[in-house]
């Protein structure tokens, strides 16, 4: 599975979150970020083009390799500085209090412990910091769930470990964070167990 893990799944992923589709979305999640930024599971950097001119500078925290390298061009045209800071989001490099504001765009389908992902999120924003996300999860109606709940173990072995039926709402307010703003929706264009999305901001 290594060579799948190291060389495929992030080609796959900058192929299928890399859709035009998604652009809206990534713009939605960027917007009104501004400061010292954390991004976890960064990718290929697809939310760089977002970045708001009010963000200062992005601690990019990826655990593959080849996504860091497919993100290059859009570093290097970046006007915001962008650091590979860290390689997993359960266990951040980081103090206390130490950003302005976090980003997760579809990551935590795929961090191993989600939970433990966002309480370190947490814990180095500062007071009154902000999580902006989009993450895919379990749909609110019973008959997608129950086809979540089928093909999930087929999702995560051909898909790096992504599940399909974390309910992301819950996760974000288990970790302590309170959510200020969220919209729950079927994304266009994917079939609806990949597709249920959940929008948002949230408060340390
Ligand atoms: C579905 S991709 C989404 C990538 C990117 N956020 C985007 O919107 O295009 C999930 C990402 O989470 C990363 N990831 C997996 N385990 C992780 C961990 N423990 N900590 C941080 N990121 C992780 C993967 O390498 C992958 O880049």
């Amino acid at each position: 599975m290594g060579f799948y893990r190291d060389h495929v799944v992030p080609r796959i992923v900058n192929a299928a979150c890399g859709m035009k589709s998604g652009n809206p979305l990534r713009q939605r999640v960027c917007a009104g970020l501004e400061g010292e930024v954390i991004e976890i599971g960064f990718g290929s950097g697809l939310n760089v083009p977002f970045y708001p001119a009010t963000v200062e500078r992005v601690a990019a925290i990826e655990p593959a390799d080849l996504g860091w390298k497919l993100a290059a061009k859009r570093v290097a045209a970046s006007p915001v500085p962008i650091e590979r800071a860290g390689l997993d989001g359960q266990k951040l490099p980081f103090g206390d209090d130490s950003f302005d504001a976090a980003v997760s765009t579809w990551t935590l389908c795929t961090i191993p412990d989600a939970a433990a992902a966002l309480s370190e999120v947490r814990r180095v924003l500062r007071p009154g910091g902000t999580l902006h996300f989009v993450e895919h999860g379990l749909a609110p109606d019973a008959g997608v769930a129950r086809w979540q709940h089928r093909l999930e173990p087929m999702q995560k072995r051909i898909a790096g470990g992504c599940h399909l039926t974390r309910g992301i709402a819950d996760l974000i307010t288990n970790a302590g964070f309170t959510i200020t703003e969220v919209d729950v929706f079927y994304e266009d264009g994917a079939p609806k167990f990949l597709a249920a999305d959940t929008l948002g901001v949230a408060t340390a």
